[in-house]
Order: C-alpha cells, then structure tokens, then sequence
C-alpha cells in the first residue's frame, strides 16, 4: 500500500479491528481510563490508560507504519518524547547534539542534564565530525536535518554507520522532514522523534510528539517509559492527530510547491542577502536528494543591511508573527529572539542566528497572495533615515 492510502486505509490493525466492530467508518475515541479484569490477575487487553488505550495504540500503530518502522509511541508534546529519549541515558553519559538544535530541546539539556549526571555537547557540523576520536562516554548523537533554523543538512547514512562502530546511538528529530519526505531508520537512525505539533497535526491545534523504533529493546524501554513517566497522548488528541495525518501528503506538496516558488523569489530579490534551504548549498543538496524525497517547507533569510527586520515583520500581512511551524497558515518567526532565545548571545552568534535572521514556515494559501505580501513588506522595509 503507498503511504497516501495508507494515512487513510487501515485494514488488519488496531484501527481496522476498532472500527470494523460496528461498521465505524472513523476510528472510535475510548475515554475509558480504567478496563474489567476477568478476574483476579486475568487482565484483558486494556488495563490502564497511562499503559495503553485503543485510540492511543491506532495512532501509534499508525505512525509506526508510515515510518516502516516496528514500534511507535505518541507522546503529550514533541518535547515528552524528546524526553523520553533522553531517559535512556544514565549518569556519565554525553549526548551531542546540532549547534543550531531547537531552542526548546537546548533548554532541556543545558538546564537538566547537569542534575541528571548527563553531559552534552553541540557539535558544529556532523558531516565532517571524527567519530573515531569521541571519547566512550560518548553514547548518543541528536540531529536534527535540516536544523533548525538555518536548514543545514546531516548525511544520516554516514553518522549512523560511524556512530554505530562506536556502539553509538543515533536519534534523528525527523520534524522538518515527516515520514513522508525522509525515514531515518531506514538510513540506519536508532530513534526517530517528532514534534507532531508542527506538520503532522498541520493546524497548529493538536499538542503531540511521536518517537519511533525498530529495536524491540529500546521499544519496551519506551513502553516503559511512557507508563512510568505518564507522558502519553490522551485518546481525544490521538484521535485528532490520526485525522490530521489523513491529509498530511496533500498538505506537504501544497507547502513544498509553495516553498519552491518563494526560495527562487527570495533568492533573485536584491533586499535579501541570503536565503537557508535544504537545496541552497551544494554538498548539502546533493545530500539531500539522496536521503529525503522532498525539501520541506521552512526557509530562513537574511534581509540586505538596508532593511529593517523588525519593520518587514510589521508589514507582513499573511504571515502571522508566531513561533511553531508546519501548518497550514504562514508564520514568520525571529529566531533570536523567540525560538531560540534560550541560546546565550554568543552562542547564537557563533552558531549564526543573527539579529537579521528570519525564518518562514510557508502554509498552503495561494502563492499568488504569498508573494503580493512578501513583496510589500520587502518594499517596506527599508530603514528610516535616523
Ligand atoms: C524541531 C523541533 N523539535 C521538537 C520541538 C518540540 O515539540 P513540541 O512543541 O511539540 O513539544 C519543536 C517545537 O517547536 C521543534 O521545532
């Protein structure tokens, strides 16, 4: 079956068994938090909804699938997963992770690593990186490809066959990217996580995070982990997500489609001074056509020194001024000083997150509008004489 049945049709799984025991023709939400035992120690499927729940188990069996993936696991928010990740890991452990990694997964490991026992580092570039020389307290890498939010690229082929003759862990955050465009696992990535919040909700309405395996050890570790941590996704959020994922191809063409014309406007306009996207560079476009079907639909720019960022953001009138990305609306967001503020001021400027750095999520409302409101805010922007 091809991934744009799939997100639909379900036959022979946990939704197809669900729905077929009254005809449902949608995946039916179970609320109950609590489940009869037979008797005393003859449970039946169900116990207990922090362990497991029908609605929860679809999805997850559901984004396992699109993944080709054996094991999936939904989470209250892409961070809970993160999280789940992270407590995989023991004391001396060190983790390293993108330099320009999400503001909010840097909060975590600069803030609660240290009381964990965990160290971490960020690494400049993963490409060129010698794993042979890490040190063996070195028992994780998190990539995020393309980062976020100067989209560089990661080859994961090569980090996972380097990472793993170190008896490294691989875990790629898979945001930008779905299932859809790029299966790290099948690049040999150990752990695949989402902040399902972003495209696979798609209307910036659903709080989820998903984490995905094919190691049935790390999956009971997860399993476990989502028990005792009680950080699952609740049966009405499942449901809604499940529903969302049905139109996630649809959506994903119409943004990269979009994003397409936008990059080649950006880049020919004389305002901008430079344009981030997958394709942008040359190795790391090479690297992505041969890893991922598809290119996303976030881009950042640098405005020319001539114009004035805050006086662009203004102007824009499609574009909403908000953190978050991946739904169906455009965004403009100034990662300075919103999704990355948590990185200290000389780390944004060592990484390149420049005071002048815009990032676009691009939505999926006709190009023609799109381009009228860029062009406007970019006539706009000129600084004012001081
Ligand atoms: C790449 C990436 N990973 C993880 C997260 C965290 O996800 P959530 O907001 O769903 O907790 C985000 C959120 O912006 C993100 O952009």
């Amino acid at each position: 079956m091809k991934y744009d049945t799939m997100v639909i049709h379900n036959p022979q799984s946990e939704a197809g068994h669900l729905k077929d025991a009254l005809g449902a023709v949608v995946l039916p939400v179970y609320l109950s938090t609590t489940y009869a035992q037979n008797g005393l120690g003859n449970y039946q499927r169900y116990m207990y909804i922090r362990g497991g729940n029908p609605t929860r188990n679809a999805l997850e069996e559901l984004a396992a699938r699109l993944e080709d993936a054996r094991y999936g696991f939904a989470f209250s928010s892409g961070m809970a997963a993160t999280s789940a990740v992270f407590n995989l890991f023991s004391a001396g452990d060190t983790i390293l992770l993108n330099n320009n990694v999400y503001g909010g997964t840097f909060r975590y490991v600069s803030n609660l690593f240290q009381r964990r026992g965990l160290g971490y580092h960020l690494v400049d570039n993963f490409n060129t990186l010698d794993f042979a020389a890490l040190t063996p307290d070195v028992k994780a890498v998190f990539i995020e490809t393309p980062s976020n939010p100067l989209l560089q690229v990661t080859d994961i082929r090569r980090v996972a066959d380097a990472a793993h003759k170190k008896g490294i862990t691989v875990v790629v955050d898979n945001t930008f990217m779905t299932s859809y465009f790029q299966k790290p696992l099948q690049l040999g990535a150990d752990i695949v996580v989402y902040s399902a919040t972003k495209y696979y909700s798609g209307h910036s309405d659903i709080l989820a995070g998903l984490a995905l395996v094919n190691d049935t050890a790390l999956a009971e570790q997860l399993k476990f982990l989502q028990n005792t941590l009680g950080n699952g996704l609740s049966p009405q959020d499942s449901y809604m997500l499940q529903r969302s994922i049905k139109t996630l191809p649809l959506r994903l063409d119409r943004h990269e489609k979009n994003t397409n014309t936008v990059v080649a406007y950006l880049q020919a306009h004389p305002r901008v001074a430079k344009v981030f996207y997958p394709t942008v560079p040359d190795e790391e476009r090479r690297i992505q056509a041969a890893q991922s079907a598809g290119n996303g639909a976030v881009l950042s720019l640098v405005l020319s020194d001539g114009c004035d960022p805050a006086r662009f953001i203004a102007a824009l009138s499609l574009f909403d001024l908000a953190v978050s990305l991946g739904s169906v609306e455009s965004l403009v967001c100034h990662p300075a000083s919103m999704t990355h503020e948590s990185f200290p001021a000389d780390l944004q400027k060592k990484v390149g997150i420049e005071p002048n750095l815009i990032r676009l999520s691009i939505g999926i409302e006709n190009i023609d509008d799109l381009i009228a409101d860029l062009e406007q805010a970019l006539v706009y922007c000129t600084r004012q004489a001081t």
